[in-house]
């Protein structure tokens, strides 16, 4: 029970790999808020989860929104003392046919509702004086370009730069900022990338998965599971010296 007696809000918790660590912070003792656009979704999630989880409505993209779930889950929960930034839209085009709606809405989930609740978490946390572990989560998409995903790389490249940065600023209130990088990790968000690979590479419908997933060095895709481990020891008091870095959790796919 590595989290006995914390509190933790995971945005885009409602499914994969945001529900998979809310399994993972209650199974350790912490008790959950589940924000998520979907409310349905995230009320699914919360009733399977048990009394210590909690559906919070939540839009990320929407200020009015973050400010009044952060307060109903710190009303629930007492107080914060994660935030998992992990709310993301993907999409995947030629640069020749990006569209400036497309730029633009994923540039307010991934940057700025990234930016927006650490910034809520933060001066909540620094209120009460006690620190606080914010995790944000990036992707080796942010490490480098990918020829048809130029949008959400760059998204996930400011996702890097906002965790340095505030991990810098944030520090001296005690609270830890760091970020996660994934790589290939296999569930309903897979699904959709592959079907964009399916309409810009011609393949057949699960075959940019398969080939992902055989090029990983470990072998395979991540699961949401293979995750967890880092979420909660990031959240821990182990990993107190740790200040605004970036941690590839991806079977060798990608070497900072
Ligand atoms: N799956 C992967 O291969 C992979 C790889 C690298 C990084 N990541 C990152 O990990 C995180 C989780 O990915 P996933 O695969 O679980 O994604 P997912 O698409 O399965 O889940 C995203 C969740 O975010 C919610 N959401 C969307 N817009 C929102 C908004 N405006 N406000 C609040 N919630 C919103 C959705 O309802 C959904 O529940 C994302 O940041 C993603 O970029 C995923």
């Amino acid at each position: 029970m590595r989290l006995a007696g914390k509190s933790a809000l995971i945005t885009g918790a409602a499914r994969g790999i945001g529900l998979a660590f809310a399994r993972a912070y209650i199974a350790e003792g912490a008790e959950v808020a589940i924000a998520d656009i979907n409310l349905d979704a995230g009320r699914a999630a919360a009733d399977a989860l048990g009394s210590m989880a909690h559906a919070i409505a939540l839009d990320v993209t929407r200020q009015d929104s973050i400010d009044a779930g952060f307060a109903e889950a710190i009303g629930r929960m007492g107080k914060l003392d994660i935030l998992i930034n992990n709310a993301a839209l993907f999409s995947a085009a030629p640069i020749t046919e990006i569209t400036r709606a497309d730029y633009d809405r994923l540039f307010a989930v991934n940057v700025a509702g990234t930016l927006f609740c650490l910034q809520a978490a933060a001066r909540h946390m620094i209120d009460r004086g006690q620190g606080g572990t914010i995790i944000n989560m990036a992707s080796q998409a942010g490490r480098r370009g990918e020829s048809l995903v130029a949008v959400y790389c760059a998204t996930k490249a400011a996702v890097i730069s906002l965790t340095q940065s505030a991990g810098l600023n944030l520090i001296r209130h005690g609270i830890n900022v760091n970020a996660i990088a994934p790589g290939v990790v296999d569930g309903e968000h897979w699904d959709g990338v592959d079907a964009y690979f399916a309409k810009y590479e011609g393949k057949a419908p699960g075959q940019k998965k398969r080939e992902v997933g055989a090029a990983v060095p470990f072998g395979r895709m991540g699961t949401a599971e293979d995750l967890t481990g880092m979420a909660i020891f990031l959240a821990t008091d182990e990993a107190r010296y740790i200040v605004a870095q970036c941690f590839g959790v991806d079977g060798g796919n990608w070497m900072a």
